[in-house]
């Protein structure tokens, strides 16, 4: 596919073009970063805080393929939940004691890759709340379509993206090993329950350690997914440099998962705050290199956004600070107010 590389005035700038460039706002802070797909959210996002035209790659529409439409929340809803419903299959027919089956894993992880332009609607559908008996597929499913998008970031190429993908999805596998009794108990687990739920690491390890569909780096990163850079986590206590980067990407994206689906009952600022804890509380349990590709863009996401203040004044974010992600600053009229300084000041929800 050839592209060609053009300024556009922000009203000619459809969805589906790429950014060419890096995209600042009046303040000279990075918006966007180059290669980012653009949604209709996006654009207007842009306009709204007065971006008046950008360079994007333009595809040259003799030689434009028919694509899906990711762009449709519709869509993509109605798809998420159709793999999240395979996902259970699988697992569930582990539980009944078959073998991993590899067709429908495949099936899920092409359905996951053919979304790799519709990071907004994965972003979405990550803060969504779950009921407690179904956490474990959606989990699965958020896992890999976010290792697939952190691969990307860290611009792997195909087939790591693929492996990625295929072990976010599968990194939790072994769960179907555990009672459910165990498994769903709505209270903290006692001692001896926790050691056993630790060990589906291994299971997992074990359902898929002969498959010869499943790569070597895909069955070592389901058994290292709770390793910690600093030694400090399980099932062997293996440090950063014995892990593979399969396993670095997993651990974020699966406390980024966690974190967001315990939090959303409680507010609506999620993601800022579990930026923030990711950001301050992660030193020697994840990857700087990943855990730095995965907030620096991620947090783009959010540049745009209508919030409500504790003020009880509205505005918009205009731009995260790389410093404390949890506080950026807002726009309220022409006014800027900087949160991380301004410290009564903070973000309530977003509307
Ligand atoms: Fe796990
Ligand atoms: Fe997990």
């Amino acid at each position: 596919m050839k592209n060609k590389k053009m300024l556009l005035p922000i009203e000619k700038v459809n969805p589906g073009m790429k950014t060419a460039e890096v995209v600042f706002n009046k303040l000279g802070n990075v918006m966007l970063w180059d290669g980012v797909a653009l949604d209709s959210i996006t654009i207007e996002r842009l306009k709204n805080i007065g971006i008046e035209e950008i360079s994007v790659h333009v595809e040259d529409p003799r030689e434009k393929e028919i694509k899906y439409d990711y762009d449709s929340p519709q869509l993509f809803a109605a798809e998420y939940e159709q793999d999240a419903n395979s996902t259970r299959q699988v697992f569930q027919s582990i539980s009944s004691g078959r073998r991993l089956d590899i067709q429908a894993t495949d099936e899920i992880v092409d359905s996951v890759l053919r979304k790799s332009e519709s990071n907004r609607n994965i972003i979405d559908s990550i803060t969504q709340v779950r009921s407690i008996d179904e956490y474990t597929y959606y989990h699965s499913l958020n896992v890999s379509m976010l290792c697939m998008i952190i691969g990307k970031w860290l611009r792997l190429d195909e087939y790591h993206v693929r492996n990625l993908t295929q072990a976010g999805l599968l990194h939790d596998i072994g769960k179907t090993r555990i009672p459910l009794e165990i498994l769903n108990k709505p209270d903290k687990l006692t001692d001896a329950e926790f050691e056993e739920m630790k060990r589906h690491s291994e299971y997992g390890y074990n359902i898929v350690k002969n498959s010869d569909d499943i790569p070597p780096e895909v069955a070592k990163a389901i058994l290292t997914h709770h390793e910690k850079e600093d030694g400090s986590g399980y099932p062997i206590g293996l440090t950063e440099d014995k892990l593979n980067l399969y396993s670095k990407v997993i651990t974020v994206a699966d406390i980024f998962d966690a974190m967001t689906a315990n939090r959303t009952y409680k507010s609506k600022d999620t993601p800022f705050k579990v930026f923030e804890l990711m950001q301050h509380g992660s030193f020697g349990i994840l990857d700087p290199i990943v855990l730095n590709a995965f907030l620096n863009n991620v947090t783009t996401y959010y540049i745009g956004a209508s919030v409500l203040l504790n003020t009880g004044e509205t505005g918009i974010v205009v731009f995260m600070n790389k410093q404390n992600l949890s506080r950026p600053v807002v726009q309220v009229g022409d006014r800027y107010i900087d949160t991380s300084v301004s410290k009564f000041v903070r973000i309530k929800e977003f509307i």
